[in-house]
């Protein structure tokens, strides 16, 4: 992230603003909503300048730019579009220690003003770090449409009623819980269709009951994350997580998915990697119990699906066996994600009329599957935990009568920035995973359908150098 966000009091502060043309008064009407003593430097300005002036709402200097005029200041903008004063007045500023904004000209900034999204006291803001202002101003359109126009009114009526709650329901758990009831009930919906007086009739009968409630029980919810990409949470799965307490989580979750739990709630990592778990599923199924217990709402966050090599059946049995309410939330699995990566239909008319999910890895290394039955045509496998038995898998497929030129393609990190997609053949797997140096977590992909890979534009440079597109052709 190039530039930390934060949103500035300048109720009563002083602040300087160079320019008296239209930039310089679009910056003047947020500087005045926002409460700011702004003074305007300008050898000339336009008529809303120049009025506001009069009002006695700015302090207007009709003249140039002088260093002399930051003394006293506490944030300076510039805003003539006139480069050798912006570039005058980013230095002074910076001399005298002051933050600084250029209109337009990051590089003479140290701070930048994002796009906003407006629902006083409501603000939100966007950035993309000077990188796309048009990109910036389309999601901001996007937020706009979303976003109910009397929102910043339902803050302001929660507001008036945070004592009177916090003073009935007790704090923490309680009253999170009593909030997110109001914020997805009638209440809310009737202040967003204008219909206050009704909403705060009801809202002090609503504090009153919920008063004397005891807190509620704990709950766990077993989330599938999907492959890595954070785009890919299903949107029940991103209220979970924005509802949790504790987030109890996998290794191959990344930080940018953990970044869209609630922010105080508790993370738990319980990762597990081949040769290396920090904590047994025994004592996972414990930790799940004890917090769920304590009347915490849990995630227990997977990869992928949680029910697709992930385990998930045996959380799920030992809290319903202690009585725990369990919600599931499925996620997308890595084969599905893999093949949408490569641009490769699992099942295709004429090509493939099965698909399989198997793993390659079994407790004890190969695990216990009957190879020869999957090796039949017509019939995509994906291989999960597949890499290290490639060889062996290839072996035992091709001795049962697939042959050794089928298509195969082996997806690393589907869907993350650092994504591989190699493609060769059965033959050859061993050597493709072993001469690429292919790292995990990968999915294999067999099958004729592979050769359609190659068609699809997600699938990058690597594939060009295969061999496949000539011989599938
Ligand atoms: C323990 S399994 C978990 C599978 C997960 N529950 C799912 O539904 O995708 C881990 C294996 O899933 C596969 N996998 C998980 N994430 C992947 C990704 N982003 N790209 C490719 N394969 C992935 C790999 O084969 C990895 O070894």
């Amino acid at each position: 992230m190039r530039y930390y966000p934060a949103f500035m009091n300048l109720t009563g502060r002083p602040v300087l603003l160079v320019g008296g043309g239209e930039p310089a008064a679009r910056k003047l009407r947020l500087l005045i909503r926002s409460g700011a003593r702004v003074t305007v430097v300008a050898s000339r300005a336009n008529g809303e300048i120049a009025e506001l002036a009069k009002t006695g709402s700015v302090t207007l200097r009709c003249r140039h730019f002088r260093p002399a005029d930051l003394d006293g200041q506490g944030l300076v903008i510039g805003a003539t579009g006139l480069p050798a004063i912006d570039a005058e007045v980013s230095r002074a500023a910076e001399a005298a220690g002051l933050p600084v904004n250029i209109v337009d000209r990051p590089e003479l900034s140290t701070f930048i003003t994002p796009a906003i999204v407006d629902r006083d006291p409501i603000v939100i803001g966007i950035s993309t770090g000077g990188a796309a202002p048009v990109l910036a101003r389309r999601i901001r359109a996007t937020i706009e449409t979303l976003l109910p126009s009397r929102l910043g009114q339902l803050a302001r009526f929660a507001e008036s009623f945070r004592t009177a709650v916090a003073a009935l329901v007790p704090g923490g758990r309680p009253r999170r819980v009593f909030w997110d009831g109001f914020f997805d009930g009638p209440i809310a919906r009737s202040v967003l269709t204008g219909n206050e007086r009704a909403a705060r009739e009801t809202m002090l009968s609503l504090v009153n009951r919920r008063g004397s409630q005891q807190a509620p029980e704990g709950s766990v919810a077993i989330v599938g994350a999907g492959p890595g990409d954070p785009d890919l949470l299903t949107l029940r799965a991103l209220t979970a997580l924005q509802n949790a307490d504790v987030v109890v989580y996998d290794r191959l979750i990344g930080p940018e998915i953990l970044d869209r739990a609630r922010r105080d709630a508790e993370r738990i990592y319980v990762g597990k990697a081949k040769g290396d778990h920090a904590a047994s599923q025994d004592e996972i199924n414990d930790l799940l119990l004890d917090h769920a217990r304590s009347g915490k709402r849990v995630v227990r966050l997977k990869g992928g699906d949680p029910f697709i090599f992930g385990r998930g059946g045996e959380e799920v049995e030992h809290l319903r066996r202690h009585g725990i309410a369990v919600e599931l939330v499925p996620g997308i699995t890595a084969a599905t994600a893999s093949a949408a990566s490569a641009g490769i239909p699992l099942t295709h008319r004429g090509l493939a009329q099965a698909v399989t999910l198997v793993t390659g890895h079994g407790a004890e290394g190969e695990p216990d599957v009957d190879w020869a039955a999957l090796a039949g045509g017509n019939h995509t496998l994906a291989i999960y935990m597949g890499l290290s038995n490639a060889g062996r898998v290839a072996e035992r497929l091709i001795a049962g009568g697939r042959a050794p030129g089928t298509p195969v393609a082996v997806v690393s990190r589907a869907t993350l920035p650092d994504q591989r997609i190699e493609i060769g053949r059965l033959g050859e797997l061993e050597s493709l995973v072993r001469d690429r140096a292919i790292e995990g977590p990968a999915l294999i992909l067999i099958g004729e359908v592979v050769a359609l890979a190659d068609a699809a534009a997600q699938v990058d440079a690597v594939v060009e150098a295969l061999p496949l597109r000539a011989a599938a052709g």
